[in-house]
């Protein structure tokens, strides 16, 4: 049932303030009387120990699931110091990677029946790690077969291109890295800043969402683009990775996420004045190297879109030509859920606009079950 939505992708786009707040539910506090702020999964609760022993943390997933396990890196390690590795399931298993029973294998997928994953668990579990699962789908392959896990709860997802579980999947893995995080004195405030950070997402949510009309007019701008970069780092690099992932499988357009760090090493010699370029640079620890790289690419007449914090356009602007897209600044970890948005919407409008199948694109399905 799409409501007064003409697609699924555009009302799971729209319900992510509910969706987000679903999947908190019941799993956040912020604290009674003790006033301690507390994150409670209690599909992990019996595991946390064993867990926290772990030599290395494994994130193993495809498309969409693999960009959210992405975003969620940086604060897991930091919170966790336990190193985190990414693994392209079907690479995972291409490469027999090594695996071992020191290991938390961590299991990404919407579907949770996404064939080359529930591979690479079964390839987990014959190797002895400690397999979790992160799934939207209740009594799914993947959520039956890991040892433990945690339900997105995020409802179901019906357009061909994941959206709110997305965003689901990266607040559960910033809940995660809390749950196995240890609640030292150094850490407590960033801990309740994240913790605060989650509980006002919904409504930081609804006001990016306001920016849909003038992400319409962006589509209107590119809709005739072969081709359209997304610039991003840090917190911020699985955002490109995502909103290029979009762009390309609905609108049909050619598109690339790129490490922004790795711009020099070749992606700068495909600047000109033609094509477009957006460059994610909302405010973290990384935005004095962002405005850095706006200036690289200006200086060599690129064709920039750039999204920065409110406020923050004139830092960033370079000018009459550059589009700025300004959005809530939330705590840095969980940026990518609020960035992502407008790309979402870009994406959106430009099927639409083109004409093209938003809901079923072509050549794809929502739940990818053989190799
Ligand atoms: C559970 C209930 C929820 C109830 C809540 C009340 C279910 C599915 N969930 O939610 O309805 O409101 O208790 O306390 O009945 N699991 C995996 N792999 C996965 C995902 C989950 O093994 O990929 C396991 C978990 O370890 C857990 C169970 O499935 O044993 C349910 O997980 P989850 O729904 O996340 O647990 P709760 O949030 O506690
Ligand atoms: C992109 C998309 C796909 C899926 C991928 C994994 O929008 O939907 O890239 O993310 O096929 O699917 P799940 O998460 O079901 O394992």
């Amino acid at each position: 049932n799409k409501g007064h939505y003409e697609h699924y992708m555009q009302k799971e786009i729209h319900e992510q303030p509910e969706s987000l707040t679903t999947t908190m539910r019941g799993r956040l506090s912020r604290g009674g009387s003790s006033k301690l702020k507390t994150v409670l999964l209690g599909g992990l609760k019996d595991h946390l120990k064993t867990i926290r022993r772990s030599r290395r943390i494994v994130f193993i997933g495809c498309g969409t699931s693999y960009n959210a396990a992405l975003a969620s890196r940086p604060i897991l390690e930091e919170l966790t110091g336990i190193p985190v590795t990414m693994e392209i399931a079907s690479d995972l298993l291409d490469r027999q990677g090594p695996i071992y029973r020191e290991d938390t294998a961590v299991f990404v997928s919407q579907s949770g029946e996404t064939a080359d994953t529930l591979l690479a668990l079964q390839y987990a579990l014959d190797n002895g790690a400690l397999c979790v699962g992160i799934t939207n789908t209740v009594g799914s392959a993947i959520a039956r077969n890991t040892h433990c896990g945690v339900h997105i709860n995020a409802g179901a997802e019906i357009g061909v291109a994941s959206t709110k579980a997305y965003t689901s999947q990266i607040v559960v893995m910033a809940m995660l890295a809390l749950a196995i995080g240890g609640d030292t004195i150094s850490n407590q405030a960033r801990r309740e800043a994240i913790i605060d950070g989650l509980l006002d997402l919904p409504n930081k949510v609804r006001e990016v969402l306001k920016q849909d009309q003038e992400m319409k007019d962006l589509a209107k701008l590119l809709m005739s683009e072969q081709s359209l970069l997304v610039f991003g780092r840090g917190f911020n690099y699985a955002t490109a990775l995502e909103g290029a992932l979009k762009v390309k499988e609905v609108a049909l357009t050619h598109s690339e996420g790129i490490l922004a760090g790795e711009m020099k090493h070749g992606p700068l010699a495909l600047v000109d004045e033609n094509l477009p370029i957006i460059v994610l640079a909302t405010r973290d620890a990384c935005f004095s190297k962002q405005q850095s790289v706006i200036q690289q690419l200006h200086a060599r007449k690129g064709r920039l879109i750039v999204m920065c914090s409110k406020g923050d356009a004139a830092l960033v602007s370079t000018g009459e030509s550059c589009r700025v897209i300004e959005v809530p600044l939330v705590e840095d970890c969980l940026q990518p859920v609020i960035n992502i948005i407008p790309l979402q919407l870009l994406a959106y409008h430009l099927t639409v606009l083109k004409g093209l199948n938003v809901d079923q694109p072509r050549n794809l399905a929502k739940s990818v079950t053989t190799q």
